[in-house]
């Protein structure tokens, strides 16, 4: 008697567990099969994958992708490659070959999808200036910079140097470029194409690539370029033990 009831309250607690562990929440149901390229594909692949560093607004550590002015100027050609291959120390790179977690095709339709999603029906190789870094002359941009950037960004500036050797050792020439060329309207900082001090129609692409050039000269070449500028602040305090 007694057993039989054991037995019939255990095989509905096993009844019980199954109804229940087909309910949990968050379980991915059969009716929404997931299609790559899709609006929610690209929408969820980027958000697990990109949107810690490239949210809209001022949270994100790199430039925004949810945004029409990026999608203007930049080309598909150029984001894949990036997302494939990585840029500069900060941005990794994606390509399974390369030991990411996104096959070729992958890269691609998420470049599509985030165009469509974004790119307000632009197709890149627009806005009147290369997505890509063009080489400048570094003289010509010393004094770009003086004028049109050093009150925002001289040494301990209110935005940030720029000069910094340590920053220049973690962001590329092409990540100068984009900084300079789309902005941050939420940080403050200006696009390449809008007023600026003594350049009240904002700078050419020719001054945006000198500056370029001129910033990327602070950049350490060599370790003892580091020490002459490099100065840990509890230096003594670690040497004197
Ligand atoms: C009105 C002030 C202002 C002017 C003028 C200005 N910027 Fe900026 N810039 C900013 C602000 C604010 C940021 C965002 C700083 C941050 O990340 O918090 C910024 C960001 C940047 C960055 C990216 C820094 C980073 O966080 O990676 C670069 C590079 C840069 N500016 C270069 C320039 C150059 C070169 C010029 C001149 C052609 C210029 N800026 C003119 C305010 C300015
Ligand atoms: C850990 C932070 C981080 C993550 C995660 C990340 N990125 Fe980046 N990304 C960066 C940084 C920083 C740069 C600029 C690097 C430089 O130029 O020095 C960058 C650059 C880029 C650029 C080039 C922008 C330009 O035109 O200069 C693209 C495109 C890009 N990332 C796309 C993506 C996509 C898509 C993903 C997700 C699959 C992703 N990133 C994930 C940090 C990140």
């Amino acid at each position: 008697m007694i057993l039989l009831q054991t037995k019939t309250l255990f095989s509905c607690l096993i009844t019980l567990a199954l109804v229940a562990c087909d309910r949990m929440p968050g379980k991915p149901t059969k009716e929404t099969p997931v299609v790559i390229g899709s609006p929610s594909w690209t929408q969820s692949t980027f958000n697990t994958n990109c949107r810690g560093c490239h949210s809209q607004g001022a949270e994100g550590a790199a430039i925004p992708l949810i945004d029409a002015g990026y999608w203007k100027v930049a080309s598909d050609a150029q984001v894949i490659q990036v997302i494939q291959q990585g840029q500069g120390v900060l941005m990794p790179s994606y390509l399974d070959s390369n030991g990411g977690p996104m096959s070729a095709e992958e890269i691609a339709a998420l470049v599509k999808g985030m165009r469509s999603l974004w790119g307000a029906g632009s197709s890149g190789g627009q806005g009147g200036i290369s997505g890509t870094v063009v080489a400048g002359n570094a003289s010509a941009g010393a004094q770009v910079f003086a004028a049109a950037c050093a009150s925002c960004h001289a040494t301990r500036g209110s935005s940030g140097s720029v000069t910094d050797p340590m920053y220049l050792k973690l962001i590329s020439n092409q990540g100068l470029w984009s900084a300079i060329v789309y902005g941050r309207s939420s940080l403050g900082s200006p696009a390449w194409n809008e007023p600026m001090p003594n350049r009240p129609s904002g700078l050419t692409p020719t001054e945006v690539a000198d500056v370029v050039s001129w910033i990327a000269q602070s950049r350490p070449t060599s370790p003892a370029d580091e020490k002459l500028t490099y100065q840990p602040k509890n230096k003594n305090a670690s040497d004197a033990k």
